[in-house]
């Protein structure tokens, strides 16, 4: 059920859990909600969870570390992901910032295994690219982290084809995560996925399900049509429409990780269910088409 997302790097599971809506954000699970969910995903072979300092406005880490605390399970038996990067304002800045200093990274590496109490993140992510990152500097850094064994791998999160050449020309990347779903195909087509191709790195998918864009049926969204078109063909199936966005990035033969979004075990358990399903190449080119509301060039 894992797989290596880059060439001798660590494996992760080929369904993540999305911590971002489990706290304060989202269904606000208590420690033993949250404690059986995190046990319930395992079972069902999730076994990597996706955080960033930020979630919940600093909470989430937090709580989750409680949770993962009291359910008990060995930290080796979990791959944890986090990311560093986004600044919200506090008393001392009024301002929405990115901050990829050696000094703050280090500070937020130490913040985030405080709060999920353990002593080392599997994955680390660069959460957004700053203007004005210095990208050996943060190469120096996270190699620094590697070596003191607080973090076993670095990546990137959002980034450009160019900016992730540029990063991995000092430090070896592991996985871009970006967005990827039927209502957002832009990495197919900007380069994001070919560079990931090119660097042998696997990308991880936030927002599969467009952030349930895809479920709204309120008369003012501008994606009514498109997901009455993908409607149509999910209707000729036999498929849901979250199936149909999962067996879709599934269908990739560089293989995407999709990240769930949700805080119910039902529907991550629907993203498990998908892995062993498929859709043929035509199904994947109709399902495209009723996105774009064109049949290809
Ligand atoms: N790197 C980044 O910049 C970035 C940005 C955003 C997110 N992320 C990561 O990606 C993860 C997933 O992102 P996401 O939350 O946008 O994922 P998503 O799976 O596209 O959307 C999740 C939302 O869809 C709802 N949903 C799921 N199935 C549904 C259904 N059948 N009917 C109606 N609503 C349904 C969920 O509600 P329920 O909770 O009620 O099921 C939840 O509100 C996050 O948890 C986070 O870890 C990363």
């Amino acid at each position: 059920m894992k797989e290596n997302i880059a060439e001798g790097e660590i494996q992760l599971s080929k369904i993540i859990a999305g911590v971002m809506n489990w706290g304060v954000w989202g269904a606000d699970l208590n420690t033993t909600s949250m404690a059986a969910l995190i046990d319930s995903c395992l079972e069902l072979g999730v076994s990597t969870f996706d955080h960033a300092d930020i979630y919940g406005g600093y909470t989430t880490e937090e709580a989750f570390g409680k949770a993962f605390k009291a359910s008990g399970v060995q930290r080796e038996k979990i791959e944890l992901i986090s990311k560093f990067g986004i600044v919200y304002p506090t008393d001392n800045s009024k301002v929405k910032a990115y901050n990829t200093t050696s000094e703050y990274i280090i500070q937020q590496v130490e913040q985030s295994l405080k709060n999920l109490q353990c002593d080392y993140l599997d994955v680390l992510l660069l959460h957004r690219p700053s203007p004005i990152m210095d990208a050996r500097q943060i190469a120096d850094t996270v190699d620094h982290l590697k070596e003191s064994g607080k973090i076993k791998a670095f990546g990137v999160s959002n980034f450009t084809a160019t900016q992730m050449e540029l990063l991995s020309r000092h430090t070896p990347l592991c996985t871009n995560q970006v967005e990827a779903s039927l209502l957002h195909l832009d990495p197919y087509l900007d380069g994001t996925f070919d560079c990931c191709q090119k660097l042998n790195i696997h990308p991880l998918i936030w927002s599969p399900l467009a952030g349930a864009i895809l479920f709204t049926t309120s008369n003012k969204s501008s994606f009514l049509e498109q997901r009455d078109r993908i409607l149509t063909v999910c209707n000729t199936y036999g498929w849901t429409l979250d199936q149909a966005a999962y067996l879709f990035l599934l269908h990739h033969p560089f293989r995407l990780f999709p990240i769930t979004g949700s805080s119910k075990l039902n529907r991550i358990k629907l993203a498990v269910d998908c892995l062993n399903q498929s859709i043929s190449n035509d199904q994947f080119f109709e399902l495209w088409s009723a996105s774009t509301g064109v049949k290809v060039p």
